[in-house]
C-alpha cells in the first residue's frame, strides 16, 4: 500500500464518488499509481475526505466496474495500472461508435410484439385485404384504435378529424404543405426538431426562432414574434420540447394559447414524447381544435421503423389533408397501421410505455449523477433527452470534436437552430494560407462539402 489519496478532486456540482474515480483514473494515466498498487482502505478514504465509507465504497466498485481496479475479498483493492481503453478519451470503446445524436427509444422488446403480430397477420385471411390500396385516411379500425390511445393520452379526438400517416414528420409535412407556402415564415422554438429544420431547407420555408425559458417558449416572445413577422403559423413541442427537453406548465399553455388566437394563427402541435407523462398532459390542440394540427408517432412509444404516426387534423382541413396524404405516399402502409392497431388494442403499447419511461427515468438520473449541474432543470417528466449546458469558458465544437474523437456521437446545435438564412453564415479568412495554392484546396473542400447533402440526418 502505498500513501495515496484521492487528490486535487474538482467540485463540478457531480457526485462524489465519480470525483473520487476520476482521480484515481488521473492518477492512473499520470503514473502516480502504478500497477499492483493497494489502494488506502475504504474508511481511511472517507475519513480523509470526511465523507461517508459508503460513497468510497461506490467509488471503488465504479472503479472496478470501469476496469481501473481490481478488489480482492480480505486482501484489498489493487490497481490495474492500464488505462482501459474503453475509457481512454482518445479511443473509441471498442471499435464501437456511441451515438447520442440520434434520438432513437430505448430497446424494451417492441419486436416480439411485432413479430408476433405480423405473424398472425400473416396467417389470418386479413393479410390479402391489406395489401390493397385502402383510404387514404388509414381504415375505420386503425383510426378507431388510435382515437382510443389519443384519449388515454388526454387528447379525445373525432375518429372522422384522425389520420394516419407515415410517422410523424409525414404528418408535420403535410399540415405544413396546407398552411404555408415556399418563401413564407413558420415560427418555432429557437432551437427545434431536426426534421423541421430538414423540411424548411426542403421546402423552402423561413424559420423564425422564438426565445425559450425552461418552460418552453416565451409567451411574450412568440407575441412579438407574429406581430413583427406576419407569420400566421407555429410549430412548436410543448411537452419535452427536442432539444431542450422543456415541458410547459398548464399556465404557459393557457399563455400561449391566448398568443395564438390574438393573432388567429394556426398551430402545428408536436407530441412526439406527450406518452412519457404520466398523468397525461391535455395538448394545446385539445383546447384549440379548430386551428390546430395535432401529432403523435409510434417511433418513440414503439418503434421507429414502422414509420406510423397520426394526426387530428380540424374539420375544415380534413378534406385537403386527404389529398395531401394521396399526393404524399398515397396511404400509410396498412399492414404496420395494423400492427399498431393490434398492439394499441391488446394493450401492449401502454406496457411498452410504461418500460419506456421507466428507462427513461433510470438514464436521466445517469445524467444527473454524472453531469449534475450541467443538466437542465427538468420541468416535465424524463425522456429520452437532456440538455447539456456548456460550462462556462468551453465551446460545443470543441466538445463535438473531442466526443467525436473518443468515439462519442454528439450533435451540433446548427441542427437543431431555427435559422434567419441572412445570419447564417462563417466567416472564411483568405489571408492566413500561405499560397494561393492553399486557399483554393481549402475553398475546394468548403465547395465540396457544401456540395454534399448536410449531415443533419442522422439525428
Ligand atoms: C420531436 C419529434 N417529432 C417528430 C419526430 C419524427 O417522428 P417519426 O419517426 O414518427 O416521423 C421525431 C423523431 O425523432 C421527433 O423527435
Amino acid at each position: 500500500m502505498v500513501d495515496w489519496m484521492p487528490r486535487g478532486m474538482i467540485d463540478d456540482g457531480g457526485p462524489r464518488y465519480l470525483q473520487i474515480v476520476a482521480a484515481i483514473e488521473h492518477d492512473i494515466a499520470s503514473g502516480v499509481l502504478s500497477p499492483g498498487t493497494r489502494l488506502p482502505p475504504q474508511r481511511s478514504v472517507a475519513e480523509h475526505l470526511g465523507i461517508s465509507v459508503a460513497t468510497v465504497s461506490k467509488a471503488y466498485d465504479q472503479a472496478q466496474q470501469r476496469g481501473l481496479v481490481s478488489g480482492e475479498v480480505g486482501r484489498g483493492t489493487f490497481v490495474l495500472g492500464i488505462m482501459p481503453k474503453a475509457h481512454s478519451p482518445d479511443r473509441p470503446r471498442e471499435g464501437r461508435r456511441l451515438n447520442l445524436a440520434l434520438n432513437a427509444p430505448p430497446d424494451t422488446g417492441s419486436d416480439a410484439l411485432i413479430a408476433q403480430a405480423l405473424k398472425d397477420i400473416a396467417d389470418q385471411s386479413e393479410l390479402k385485404d391489406l395489401l390493397a390500396y385502402l383510404p387514404h385516411q388509414g381504415t375505420f379500425q386503425h383510426r378507431d384504435a388510435v382515437q382510443a390511445w389519443l384519449k388515454k393520452h388526454a387528447m379525445p379526438a373525432h375518429v372522422d378529424d384522425i389520420v394516419i400517416t407515415h410517422g410523424a414528420q409525414h404528418a408535420i409535412a403535410i399540415a405544413l404543405g396546407l398552411l404555408v407556402s415556399s418563401g413564407e415564415m413558420v415560427l418555432a422554438e429557437n432551437l427545434t426538431y431536426s426534421g423541421m429544420r430538414a423540411l424548411a431547407v426542403h421546402e423552402n420555408y423561413r424559420l423564425g426562432g422564438v426565445a425559450m425559458d425552461e418552460h418552453g417558449l416565451i409567451p411574450e416572445q412568440l407575441d412579438r414574434a407574429f406581430a413583427e413577422t406576419g407569420a400566421r403559423v407555429l410549430f412548436c413541442m410543448p411537452t419535452l420540447q427536442t432539444p431542450t427537453a422543456s415541458t410547459m406548465t398548464t399556465h404557459r399553455r393557457e399563455q400561449i394559447l391566448e398568443v395564438i388566437r390574438a393573432h388567429n394563427a394556426y398551430l402545428v402541435e408536436d407530441d412526439a414524447y406527450g406518452f412519457l407523462c404520466d398523468p397525461a398532459i391535455p395538448p394545446l390542440s385539445r383546447s384549440l381544435p379548430e386551428r390546430s394540427f395535432y401529432i403523435v408517432s409510434f417511433a418513440k412509444c414503439l418503434v421507429p421503423g414502422l414509420r406510423i404516426g397520426a394526426m387530428v387534423v380540424p374539420p375544415a382541413f380534413r378534406d385537403r389533408c386527404i389529398n395531401g396524404l394521396r399526393s404524399t405516399g398515397w396511404m400509410a402502409t396498412p399492414i404496420m397501421a395494423e400492427v399498431v392497431s393490434r398492439l394499441i388494442n391488446a394493450g401492449h403499447v401502454e406496457e411498452q410505455v410504461k418500460s419506456k419511461r421507466a428507462i427513461a427515468a433510470r438514464r436521466h438520473s445517469l445524467a444527473m449523477d454524472i453531469l449534475g449541474k450541467l443538466v437542465s432543470v427538468r420541468t416535465g417528466p424524463p425522456g429520452f433527452h437532456i440538455w447539456l449546458k456548456m460550462p462556462a469558458g468551453r465551446t460545443t465544437s470543441s466538445l463535438i470534436t473531442q466526443c467525436a474523437m473518443a468515439g462519442v456521437t454528439i450533435a451540433g446545435p446548427e441542427v437543431l437552430r431555427s435559422f434567419d438564412p441572412m445570419s447564417n453564415g462563417v466567416r472564411l479568412c483568405l489571408g492566413t494560407p500561405e499560397t494561393d495554392a492553399d486557399v483554393e484546396f481549402a475553398l475546394l473542400t468548403v465547395r465540396r462539402v457544401l456540395d454534399s447533402t448536410e449531415v443533419m440526418s442522422f439525428v
